[in-house]
């Protein structure tokens, strides 16, 4: 089995540039579906997960050119096929945008269920109820979603039950090409959510109020090219640097970040001692003290990210007293706290809530990744502990984060990317 090994502790220091946000480009690879001629992105980042949706458009008839590691022409004049492969689709959650994109150009789709991290049940009833009120017919049969329209979709009013980020991305997407006006309320905020709409609106759709409490679209008859988009900055991958810093009390400039989208991150740090600076498109974070214990409740943004939860628990690990994590989106996000307990730490996890009493040091372990965001974690923890610790199925993490052992590396760490061997 591959894997990454850490030597600890260390005390991370220097600059970091941060990779284009991967649920933002996840969500724009379907959208150009809707483009009627070619679209250039850029600050596209480098993750197996976005290979994985790469092959995707391309079975569909995608034309891709790679221009570089980050930046792509795809033209989707000749989509050929509106039926995903399930081999393709049901590794992974980001897969059900092909449902809100196609269904807003093609009679017929069909996609298989969501997969992913492996963090609990993955519903899909507010995307089904946001395709039917547009006029859409689902079905959800052995695995597979069936989505079928008999006119171009309505214009419709949207009410979501649960703030959902998939939910809305998917209705912002079946709703671009609808006729008449949809307003979704009770929207998701992420600020992938506003790039999205962004990028829709630089090929000619009208999408007003992205990341507020309601999102009007305006169909529009067709989508033109667009010449140039750059991904926002990953706000997670920004965050987990900031945590790493903390952690180690070290001194990190984070930058090509977007320091408004770290607030809540940022608010978390202070109150555990850290002092963070912003500036334009960068932050720097110092530590040098142990941190203070700090209560998390994660939320929908802009709340505390649930895909930092992982993150900053692993920061409490070695706070000066008690905190309580409370996860409020995933029923079963606190499977890594096992991992971390292997390595000293005082953590107790039942339901939704993790208790961790902070101790003076971790220990290095062979520890295993339960999915991306707790391998993110995995790698802080290895950074923390005496020792050398073995983070193993670190296919979750090359998921979603692009070059993380360079990343680590300049920054002063002792990490390095083991192969597995035992297939020779
Ligand atoms: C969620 C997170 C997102 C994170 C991602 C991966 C939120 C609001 N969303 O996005 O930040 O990047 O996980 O960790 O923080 N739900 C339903 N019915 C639906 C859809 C969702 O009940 O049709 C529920 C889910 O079970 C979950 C909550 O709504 O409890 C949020 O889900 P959603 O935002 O859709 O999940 P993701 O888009 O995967």
């Amino acid at each position: 089995m591959d894997k990454f090994v850490v030597h600890g502790p260390c005390r991370l220091s220097g600059k970091v540039n941060i990779s284009g946000a991967k649920n933002a480009a996840l969500a724009i690879l379907p959208a150009t579906l809707l483009v009627d001629g070619s679209c250039h992105i850029e600050n596209v980042p480098d993750i197996s997960d976005i290979r994985a949706y790469l092959e995707i458009l391309e079975s569909l008839g995608s034309k891709i050119t790679k221009i570089s590691n980050n930046e792509y022409i795809i033209d989707n004049s000749n989509i050929s096929s509106a039926i995903a492969s399930y081999e393709l689709t049901s590794k992974f959650r980001a897969s059900y945008y092909l449902l809100g994109a196609l269904i807003g150009k093609f009679n017929d789709v069909q996609i298989s269920l969501p997969g992913g991290c492996n963090l609990g049940a993955r519903p899909i009833d507010q995307h089904i109820k946001a395709f039917e009120k547009l006029g859409a017919s689902v079905e959800v049969l052995r695995g597979n979603v069936y989505a079928k329209r008999t006119t171009t979709l309505k214009g419709t009013s949207i009410f979501f039950d649960v703030v959902s980020v998939g939910a809305t991305i998917n209705a912002i997407l079946a709703a671009t090409l609808s006729d008449g006006v949809t307003t979704i309320e009770n929207p998701a905020k992420e600020p992938h959510i506003v790039d999205v709409a962004n990028f829709l609106n630089s090929a000619g759709a009208k999408i007003k109020g992205a990341g507020t409490d309601i999102i009007k679209i305006t169909g529009v008859n067709s989508l033109k090219q667009v010449s140039s988009y750059s991904v926002i900055p990953d706000q997670i991958e920004a965050g987990t640097f900031m945590v790493a810093a903390t952690a180690t009390k070290g001194d990190i400039t984070i930058n090509n970040c977007i320091p408004k989208h770290m607030e809540p991150i940022t608010a978390k740090l202070v109150e555990a001692g850290a002092i963070v600076e912003e500036f334009e498109t960068s932050i720097r974070v110092k530590m040098d003290s142990v941190p203070n214990p700090i209560n998390v409740k994660t939320m929908p943004y802009p709340g505390f990210p649930t895909d930092m939860q992982p993150q900053i628990s692993t920061l409490a690990t070695i706070a000066n007293g008690t905190s309580v994590i409370i996860e409020n989106i995933w029923e079963s996000r606190f499977q890594y706290t096992d991992e971390l307990a292997k390595m000293g730490a005082d953590i107790s996890a039942h339901a939704s809530t993790a208790i961790i009493k902070g101790v003076k040091s971790l220990y290095g372990s062979p520890v295993k990744c339960h999915d991306l965001r707790a391998g993110a974690s995995m790698i802080i923890a290895g950074l923390i502990a005496d020792g050398t610790t073995e983070v193993y199925e670190i296919q979750h993490i090359l998921r979603g984060y692009e070059n993380i052992v360079d990343k680590f590396t300049a920054l002063g760490a002792k990490i390095e990317f083991v192969p597995d061997n035992s297939q020779k």
